[in-house]
């Protein structure tokens, strides 16, 4: 059921009133500096158009696992300094979140003002999804957004708990975008849809693979997964990390959809991953017993994008090998480029969000793509078909 966003929002509802918004600044920092910024851009369309229809808006986010008491290594003042420098509006940051100092700063905003408070996560009651402070952050708006993707999968007070008390409780823009792309779009994808998957282990990835043999015409996969299939088909995988325990599942997934899974045909292996330089391309069949694979060989990067380039819808998601240690990451490139000449040629391309998004980012190929998405764990969990308890929470459209 399609969500209610701040669209469908009235001007009645919106101007003179306070927008809570809760959004995903979860972004790394060093020193005092926000040091990946793509998720506080990728916040800014709908801060910008609840600040346009003459509202306040007030953020609420988390930022690291501070463990539900203040701490000021997580403090969120770095943020809304960036956020400052994003933003030609006036942004304050509020030291406090569930207090009557937070309450009054939010009653005496002014429209077209921003207030940052500080970290939901040193509130105790935050991750218990606590029914007192949920109650207490509704009294922090007028209305509710949330635009957090990337922690959508948390219930928590400040995702959850408070769309039960603050109506309307709706999507926004950012939110409404990723929904569309890896829900709508993924559903009656356009085909050929080819999927990649790649990443270390073949655990955690185990219920989306599941979840999308059903859905795709190719499943690709690389990292260091493709080792466990290896180790499935009887090959030599020498000192690559394989997870013996899911050598059995491997097997299964390979009767039951040879035809839909493709494996890298070749693999670029070391003997360690601080010996690149002696990084050589090798048969899967021919991986060396003292040898492990940090990467996709070049026939198989070939093969993929050649999957690639026919297809109309494309999903990735989990680097093809170690993309921090060139030269592993070579592969994980390849396949960035492919899907960046797949967008040129019209074809919907959707990144999900973790390391293969960082790696988009690093490569400079982000805006290459139709979608980027901005939520790691949130957005496995979406792809694997479960329902997000921070996207249930809202109103469905048409009752707002
Ligand atoms: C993320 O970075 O994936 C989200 O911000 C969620 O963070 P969490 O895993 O600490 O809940």
């Amino acid at each position: 059921m399609p969500k209610t966003t701040i669209r469908d929002l009235t001007d009645a509802q919106l101007r003179g009133k306070r927008a809570l918004v809760r959004v995903d600044f979860n972004v790394p920092i060093e020193g005092d500096r926000v040091t990946d910024d793509t998720r506080i851009r990728a916040a800014l369309p709908t801060i910008e158009a609840l600040l346009a229809r003459g509202a306040s808006v007030v953020l609420l986010s988390h930022l690291g696992r501070p463990k539900g008491k203040p701490d000021l290594e997580y403090t969120l003042e770095p943020v809304a300094r960036h956020l400052q420098s994003l933003l030609p509006n006036p942004v304050s940051f509020v030291e406090t979140t569930d207090s009557d100092e937070a309450l009054r700063a939010t009653l005496g905003a002014r429209p077209g003002t921003v207030l940052l408070l500080e970290n939901t996560r040193f509130l105790g009651g935050e991750e218990k999804n606590e029914e007192r402070l949920a109650r207490a952050l509704a009294e922090l708006g007028d209305v509710y957004v949330n635009d957090a993707f990337g922690s959508a999968h948390r219930a928590h007070a400040s995702t959850e708990g408070v769309a039960h008390y603050l109506k309307p409780a709706v999507a926004g823009l950012l939110m409404e975008r990723e929904l569309q792309y890896l829900g709508d779009t993924l559903q009656a994808p356009a085909r050929p849809f080819v999927a990649i998957l790649g990443g270390a282990k073949i655990s955690g990835k185990i219920d989306v693979i599941e979840a999308l043999l059903p859905k795709v015409d190719k499943l690709l996969i690389g990292g260091a997964m493709a080792c466990t299939f290896f180790r499935a088909m009887g090959l030599e995988t020498g000192k690559s990390l394989v997870e013996a325990d899911r050598v059995e599942m491997a097997r299964t997934l390979l009767s039951r959809a040879s035809d839909k899974l493709e494996l890298p045909s070749d693999a670029l292996v070391a003997p360690s991953l601080d010996t690149g330089a002696a990084a050589k391309a090798v048969a899967r069949d021919a991986i060396p017993a003292d040898q492990a694979m940090f990467d996709i060989g070049p026939a198989s990067a070939k093969e993929f994008a050649s999957e690639i380039s026919r297809a109309k819808t494309v999903l990735w998601n989990g680097p093809m090998g170690v993309f921090e240690k060139p030269p592993f990451d070579r592969g994980t490139r390849a396949i960035a480029l492919a899907l960046a000449d797949a967008t040129a040629r019209g074809a919907t391309t959707i990144v999900g969000g973790g390391d293969s998004a960082a790696a988009v980012e690093q490569l400079g190929l982000a805006s290459k793509m139709s979608h980027v998405s901005t939520g790691g764990g949130a957005s496995l969990e979406f792809l694997e078909g479960k329902e997000l308890p921070g996207v249930a929470a809202l109103e469905d459209r048409g009752r707002a």
